[in-house]
């Protein structure tokens, strides 16, 4: 086991990354992220924002350098001990939605927690813990109509917040979310921010992809710029009380 310096909850070191056959993505980046920080990753499309996101909570590992997480090399990390420190949110919500409904969805990320898959199926419906923790975030994200819906029949909007839901569910220190509000409505852009600002009060840090200039403007303490593969631009836009 290769412990690192555990004041960054997620460090990449030198880090490269091509796709197999593909031309280097990721060139040599170096880069600390701490917890008490929202920080915006910005940059034009196919810079690779997305790869990066993707190499920082270990679904895709460096082809040279390293990254840790919470001190951990990511490749001595399975994906289950990442995602209870990470809290991931694909850029295409279609990735990460296939419970038969919208409830049963976003209960099922609860079992990366620790959870158990049985006592969660029964769980749905018979005042649990679990149930209530559905319910809420049925709630928060103005779901409890679509609660037995398919999540395959849902709008985009409404797909993007069933994926948040369920990402939520899990009280984590961290999360990296590629593009929460593509296909949200102004309404449901408020109910993010309000989650977003509730988390700046608990002190969770948070690496948003987006090109959603009020997301950024509203919420970034730092900026990230990244264009073919490089950082271009990285600047703290606030210092948090
Ligand atoms: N699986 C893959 N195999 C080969 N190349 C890929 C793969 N996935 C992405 N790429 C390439 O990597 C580059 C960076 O893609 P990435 O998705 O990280 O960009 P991005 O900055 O997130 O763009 P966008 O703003 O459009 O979301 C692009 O040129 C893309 O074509
Ligand atoms: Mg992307």
């Amino acid at each position: 086991m290769s412990y690192h310096k555990h004041n960054n909850y997620i460090e990449l070191d030198n880090v490269s990354f091509s796709y197999p056959r593909s031309r280097v993505i990721i060139k040599d980046i170096t880069l600390q992220l701490v917890q008490n920080e929202f920080t915006a990753l910005i940059g034009p499309n196919g810079g690779g924002k997305t790869t990066l996101g993707k190499l920082a909570i270990g679904i895709l590992k460096p082809t040279s350098g390293k990254v840790f997480i919470c001190g951990k090399d990511s490749t001595e990390m399975t994906l289950g001990e990442i995602s209870r420190k990470i809290g991931y949110l694909f850029q295409n919500p279609q990735r990460q939605l296939f419970a038969l409904t919208v409830a049963e969805d976003i209960a099922f990320s609860l079992e990366w927690n620790g959870g158990d898959r049985a006592e969660r199926r029964i769980g749905i419906g018979t005042g649990t813990e679990i149930e209530r923790k559905v319910n809420n975030m049925l709630e928060l994200f103005q779901l409890e109509h679509l609660r037995d819906a398919s999540p395959f029949s849902l709008s985009h909007g409404e797909k993007e917040r069933v994926a948040l839901a369920g990402i939520f569910i899990n009280q984590l220190d961290y999360f990296v979310l590629d593009e929460p509000t593509t296909g949200l409505d102004i309404e449901r852009k408020k109910i993010l921010d309000n989650i977003l600002n509730k988390f700046r009060t608990h002190g969770i840090g948070i690496l948003a992809i987006s090109h959603d200039e009020d997301l950024v403007a509203q919420h970034a303490d730092r900026i990230i710029e990244i264009a073919d593969g490089e950082i271009v631009y990285d600047h703290s836009e606030r210092i948090r009380p």
